[in-house]
């Protein structure tokens, strides 16, 4: 069977578990033909994707905040597989303590933590991933809406969130020349292992969800799907932007 993504090696960065979004990401983009290939964060979130994807040459250890780690990664991959054809960047992390009650809780360590992993980190992929990009190629970071609204507990990720979204039109000025896309897909709150460190996350899920068109929360796959779209020569228009897949949540 063809799929849109025929042909297309892509780079899923940030699969801890069957619950993550680069999961979804993941799982569409290889129903559409794509060789898929992954990084984990370190050796305890190793054991988790290795029940997922058996092959062991396609998981190469990634830790975002070290840039040693990022040019090993991509240097590694560029031996076993040569040139890519996109990114997913699917990578968030703020200590409890920057995710609940007042903004004023966050520190200067906090803080300085959460934009290194969740925001810095797509320019430092974007630097090295360049080098193994091809031309047309295409990089997808996942965002929320707190980046422009003071959503509650979201707090700092949600500043971290606004530098991503910033970043990543930059990116998308700056690596236009070379053929590469840049873009943030705007997910709708679902349950992951990072969505856990927010306080009160269970009820900024279930809220979200009456807030969608229809009451059912938008899923993984759903994203992922659009993932699919935007890492495909039919988005060869769209970069620079982002787009909401959150069944309508921030219309309210
Ligand atoms: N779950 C939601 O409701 C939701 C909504 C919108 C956007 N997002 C975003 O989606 C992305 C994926 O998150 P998720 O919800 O699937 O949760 P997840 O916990 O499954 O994924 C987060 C990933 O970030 C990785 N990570 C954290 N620090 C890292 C580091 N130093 N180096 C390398 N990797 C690191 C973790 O290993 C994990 O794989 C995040 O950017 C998150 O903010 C999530």
């Amino acid at each position: 069977m063809s799929g849109i993504l025929d042909g297309k090696k892509i780079l899923v960065m940030g699969v801890a578990n069957n619950r993550s979004i680069a999961w979804g990401c993941a799982q569409a983009m290889t129903e559409q033909g794509a060789e898929v290939i992954y990084t984990y964060q370190n050796e305890r979130l190793k054991k988790f994707i290795s029940k997922l994807v058996d092959d062991e040459d396609r998981l190469i250890e990634c830790d975002v905040s070290s840039d040693s780690s990022i040019d090993q990664a991509f240097s590694t991959m560029e031996s076993h597989f040569g040139k890519i054809d996109g990114i997913v960047h699917a990578i968030a992390f703020a200590k409890k303590e920057e995710l609940g009650g007042s903004i004023l809780n966050s520190t200067r360590e906090g803080f300085g933590q959460a934009l290194d992993v969740s925001s810095y980190s797509l320019l430092a992929v974007a630097k090295a991933g360049a080098k193994i990009l091809n031309n047309p190629a295409s990089i997808v970071t996942l965002t929320y809406m707190g980046s422009d609204r003071a959503l509650l507990n979201y707090n700092t990720m949600g500043i971290a969130k606004a530098a991503l979204e910033s970043g990543m039109r930059y990116l998308a000025r700056d690596l236009g020349p070379a053929g590469v896309r840049v873009n943030a897909i705007s997910a709708g709150a679902m349950r992951t292992l990072a969505v856990s460190g927010i306080k009160g996350h269970s009820e900024l899920i279930k809220e979200s969800q009456s807030e969608t068109v229809d009451g059912v929360n938008v899923t993984q796959m759903e994203v992922g799907n659009t993932c699919v779209f935007l890492m495909s020569d039919l988005a060869s228009g769209v970069t620079g932007d982002v787009i909401f897949v959150d069944k309508g949540v921030h219309l309210r």
